[in-house]
């Protein structure tokens, strides 16, 4: 059976988008608010006024395009992912579920369908938080699960913080609160998402409708020691700051080994300050993100590296641990689960439930709103990486389910 998305045009708009990343030939990087940013926001907007939407921007930079429903006063089913992506990563992490937005916007014009509940296609922010740290920050501001007025103490690589940026962008920080939606305005949010892993590649199956996201924390050590001369100091008079850091990080992965059950724990990002050949360090920062399936595992996981962390304190050397993030693990809605499950068997294709090693905004959305979220095969089951790659013809598959989901829950009135 064919589907209904227009390949051609799914892959004219993956390659539209990843037209704006700041490593051109290197992967897709596309920090938020960004030059690079403000380029695909434009692009996407472009997209959803030809599809025949009305658009909006909120005060934090979130894009919507709204489909008129014949009950416009019903909340809407909101359909979309993050716009953003990791430094150097890949095309489709996040730009695969706008386009099923937009795809299924496109849908809906071109067969002249009318729903009973609006629809809106949203592209978030900065849900890698691979600017301003932590991650899932549009989605959080969205629903209520971040005070704007922490914005003016997150702040980049380059000390520029999220309030600035929002300013460089166009953006009122002053009015940034006003994005977070009131309790109900959301009717269900669905994703579309690559796999990040092997899984469905391995087992030939075309999409995965995901139930439980595991729970995940994303914490920043700081290591502070004293400056000096590395030809003039002697060892037993440094207070090197690498060095606490380096016995913190050799005993990181065993911890997760020790916790077992699917745990995980990657410390992504260091920094050594002031960084020259001839400095003894006296600041060395790093991330650690520890992800399990059960949240026990999680809390003893940060507890485990706070333990480790404060054993490395002492003899001139002082450390902080900052929890930049917490989401417990996530299920997603029964319903919606069984309604995608459904949409697949209908369609004919090959299927399975899956736990998502990975954070998406769905896992955000979950806590207000019921929630679907739908993978697509990963080539070798690499992500965060230029190679990443999906053929249009699958994302187009899962572009499907996503569009006959949305189809048969728009129909629903106030019953839905
Ligand atoms: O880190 C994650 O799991 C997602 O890519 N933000
Ligand atoms: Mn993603
Ligand atoms: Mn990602």
């Amino acid at each position: 059976m064919t589907g209904f998305a227009d390949v051609p045009r799914v892959e004219a708009l993956i390659e539209g988008i990843d037209r704006f990343t700041a490593t051109p030939g290197q992967g897709t990087t596309r920090l938020t608010y960004s030059a690079e940013y403000a380029g695909a926001r434009d692009f996407v907007i472009e997209q959803m006024l030809q599809a025949g939407l009305s658009v909006r921007q909120d005060a934090i930079g979130n894009v919507f395009g709204r489909i008129e429903g014949t009950q416009p006063d019903l909340a809407p089913i909101l359909v979309g992912s993050h716009l953003d992506s990791v430094p150097n990563g890949g095309r489709f992490d996040g730009p695969a579920g706008v386009v099923a937005g937009l795809e299924t916007a496109f849908l809906f014009r071109d067969r002249g369908l009318v729903p009973v509940r609006p629809i809106e296609v949203v592209a978030l922010i900065e849900e890698e938080g691979a600017r301003f740290g932590g991650g899932l920050m549009g989605s959080r501001l969205l629903t209520g699960q971040l005070d704007a007025s922490s914005l003016p103490d997150l702040r980049d690589d380059d000390g520029i913080s999220a309030a600035e940026a929002m300013a460089a962008f166009g953006l009122d920080p002053k009015q940034a609160g006003r994005a977070a939606l009131a309790p109900g305005a959301i009717h269900a949010f669905l994703e579309l998402h690559i796999e990040q892993g092997p899984t469905l590649e391995a087992e030939g199956r075309d999409v995965a409708i995901v139930d439980r996201i595991v729970g995940l924390a994303q914490l920043k050590v700081t290591v502070r020691g004293r400056a000096g001369h590395a030809g003039t100091t002697p060892m037993d008079a440094r207070r090197d700051a690498l060095t606490g850091a380096v016995v913190i990080l050799s005993q990181l992965p065993d911890l997760a080994r020790q916790v077992g059950r699917g745990a995980v724990l990657t410390v992504g990002k260091l920094e050594v300050l002031p960084g020259g050949a001839n400095v003894i360090p006296d600041l060395v920062t790093f991330t650690v993100d520890l992800r399990a399936p059960d949240e026990a595992d999680v809390v003893r996981l940060i507890e485990m590296t706070r333990a480790a962390v404060d054993r490395a304190a002492g003899n001139g050397l002082t450390c902080d641990v900052e929890q930049q993030l917490f989401a417990p693990p996530t299920p997603m809605s029964g319903k919606i689960h069984a309604a995608l499950v459904g949409q697949a068997e209908a369609l004919g294709l090959s299927h399975r439930t899956m736990v998502s090693g990975a954070g998406h905004d769905s896992m955000i959305m979950a806590r207000v709103a019921p929630t679907g979220l739908v993978f697509v095969p990963s080539r070798g089951g690499i992500s965060h990486a230029p190679e990443e790659w999906t053929d249009y013809a699958q994302l187009a598959r899962g572009i499907d389910v996503i569009f006959a989901t949305i189809c048969q829950m728009s129909r629903e009135g106030q019953a839905g």
